[in-house]
């Protein structure tokens, strides 16, 4: 435990953003094995879901049923879905000392239903709050793609999968280029936490650029070294 009291036993919480198609769950799995190759304990996990009742609203959220209630529906449903997560998944697993890794998380509602589905900030910020609460990300790494590209890599894995496009990957470019955006302003107004990732190329180097962020933001001398104080 020597060198470790700082984090004072509590893991690490790492979420990935970005549009369609970046290439978050491929990049989760991988993250994962490099932790863990260092003896690092991790959780994987996704939103919206992550506990048998946030799956539950996924499957409502990403079938469409709930878009003619309007995107304030849609907000208090992804809401209730995180509160269920981090108190089912999520906050006990950072007071276990791992450290979880969420494919998408508050910044998405910000992105969909605040900027682009024009959901007023203020009251997005409120159920950020009460849903979040003390489970706010350590670090968030954005990944990047253009909408374009990021929207064929997805509707490729679609296909191949044979599922239909859901409710959000269903809207235009002009949609997914404002999530784009969205996304990067606030990595830009919040560099301490969020970091940027080009995910433009190949799995392997945004797998390696990813690593490069994470060891340089986040991981002690010791876990760096493969002596991790969770292992
Ligand atoms: P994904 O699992 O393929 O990323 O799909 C989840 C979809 O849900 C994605 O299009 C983004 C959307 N979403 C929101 O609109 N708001 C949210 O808070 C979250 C977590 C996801």
């Amino acid at each position: 435990m020597q060198g470790q009291q700082s984090h004072s036993g509590r893991g690490r919480f790492i979420t990935l953003e970005g549009g369609e198609g970046a290439g978050k769950s491929t990049q989760s799995e991988r993250l994962r094995r490099r932790l863990e190759a260092r003896g690092i304990r991790v959780v994987t996990t996704r939103e919206p879901g992550g506990s048998e009742r946030a799956e539950t609203i996924r499957s409502l959220l990403l079938s469409g049923a709930v878009k003619p209630y309007g995107a304030f529906a849609e907000t208090l449903l992804f809401a209730s879905a995180r509160a269920d997560h981090i108190d089912r998944t999520i906050a006990p697993a950072l007071e276990n000392g791992a450290f979880v890794i969420c494919d998408r998380f508050a910044d998405s509602t910000r992105v969909y239903q605040g900027e682009v589905g024009e959901v007023p900030r203020v009251l997005v910020s409120a159920l950020e709050r009460v849903a979040v609460r003390s489970a706010s990300p350590d670090l968030t790494l954005v990944l990047d793609v253009p909408a374009k590209l990021g929207l064929a890599r997805a509707s490729q894995r679609r296909e191949l999968a044979g599922e239909e496009r859901d409710r959000f990957e269903a809207e235009g470019l002009s949609f997914h280029s404002r999530v784009r955006e969205a996304f990067l302003a606030i990595a830009a107004a919040e560099p301490e936490r969020c970091a940027v990732v080009d995910a433009a190329g190949p799995p392997d180097s945004v797998e390696r650029l990813i690593w490069a962020e994470v060891e340089a933001r986040l991981l002690t001398p010791l876990e760096v070294a493969g002596r991790p104080a969770n292992g």
